[in-house]
């Protein structure tokens, strides 16, 4: 072989060399990451702006989501849950609807080796190792800044002041952290009474119909409406209206959320506060889901910042509004 040939052939087997070291050319696709997530439905307009937090960041981040709608059901989660792991998906996300019942489950989640991350709600579950995170609100806080408002706003009365109470779906985190904390700040306030509490399943339809319900039972003796979610206050203040009397001034309504409907009702002067629960808890996941798939450690628990608008705040505060 010539001189300049033996050059030239080294001089090839050098570059490639140099390219395989440096990963060009053998580079392998990134494998998409396939997440599988099942909400629990669309009974507020909450749920729904919390669904298109997921869906627009999983595009965005290019994630594969596989979502799974379970129409207020349990049993429907758990369908979901085990058609995730058939298809041996890379990470399964929840809002479980429910505190208990997930264990047998997430168990065979955990067997199969994919990792469980809850968003929005907790579930009660003895072992903890069953799922890898939670991201959402800290919701018994939610139910003490709702009762540090009336009391701030009650300071000054001396005569009693009567509460009524829509909670949200019976055995659900937020319903029952919600009463907790509006209970924990009110209970050293003897005239601060809680008449009666009823479950409105977090829909406008059953919030109007408990409320009526209150209405009949108790009538002007109401002076106080606790809502678990804006859309049962919303459909509360119907009822209110229907019944002759001015929702924000006869009956001061205090509810959770903080979604656009509410802030129309409050500048509407139909609605006094609400508390803010941030459904857009898609950004939170999906960074969630990339880190652990990169093999990062995550805190067991990712707390949503939140703040309270008191209805004097609400014509300032809407155009800044994202739900
Ligand atoms: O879990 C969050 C709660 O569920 C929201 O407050 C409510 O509106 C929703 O349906």
């Amino acid at each position: 072989m010539k001189k300049s040939k033996v050059v030239a052939a080294v001089m090839v087997a050098l570059v490639g060399l140099a390219l395989v070291l440096t990963g060009v050319g053998c580079q392998k696709e990134k494998k998409q990451i396939t997440l599988g997530f099942s909400q629990i439905g669309a009974e507020s307009e909450w749920r729904t702006a919390n669904t298109k937090s997921i869906e627009e960041t999983a595009k965005a981040e290019g994630i594969d989501l596989k979502l799974s709608d379970a129409q207020q059901k349990q049993e429907n989660q758990i369908k979901a849950i085990r058609s995730f792991i058939a298809q041996k998906v890379d990470v399964i996300a929840f809002s479980p609807v429910v505190e208990t019942g997930w264990e047998p489950v997430l168990r065979e989640a955990k067997e199969a080796k994919i990792p469980v991350i809850l968003t929005d709600r907790a579930v009660d579950t003895k072992d903890d190792s069953l799922w890898v995170t939670f991201i959402g609100s800290d919701f018994v806080e939610e139910g003490r800044r709702a009762a540090k408002w009336l009391v701030e706003k009650t300071k000054d009365r001396t005569d009693p002041v009567n509460i009524v109470e829509l909670q949200g779906t019976v055995g659900s985190a937020p319903a029952i952290d919600r009463k907790k904390g509006f209970e924990e700040i009110i209970k050293d306030k003897p005239q601060l009474k809680i008449l009666r509490s009823q479950t409105g399943d977090f829909t406008r339809a059953k919030g109007k119909e408990v409320m009526e319900a209150f209405l009949k039972a108790e009538g002007k003796n109401i002076h106080v409406l606790y809502a678990h979610n804006d859309d049962m206050a919303i459909g509360a203040i119907q009822a209110i209206e229907e019944a002759g009397l001015r929702p924000g001034q006869d009956i001061l309504i205090i509810s959770i959320d903080a979604v656009k409907g509410a802030f129309e009702a409050m500048m509407a002067g139909k609605l006094n506060v609400t508390v803010e629960c941030s459904p857009l808890l898609g950004p939170q996941l999906m960074s969630a889901v990339k880190d652990l798939m990169a093999g990062k450690t995550l805190p067991k628990r990712i707390v949503t910042e939140e703040g309270v608008f008191p209805m004097e705040t609400a014509a300032q505060e809407f155009p800044k509004r994202k739900y």
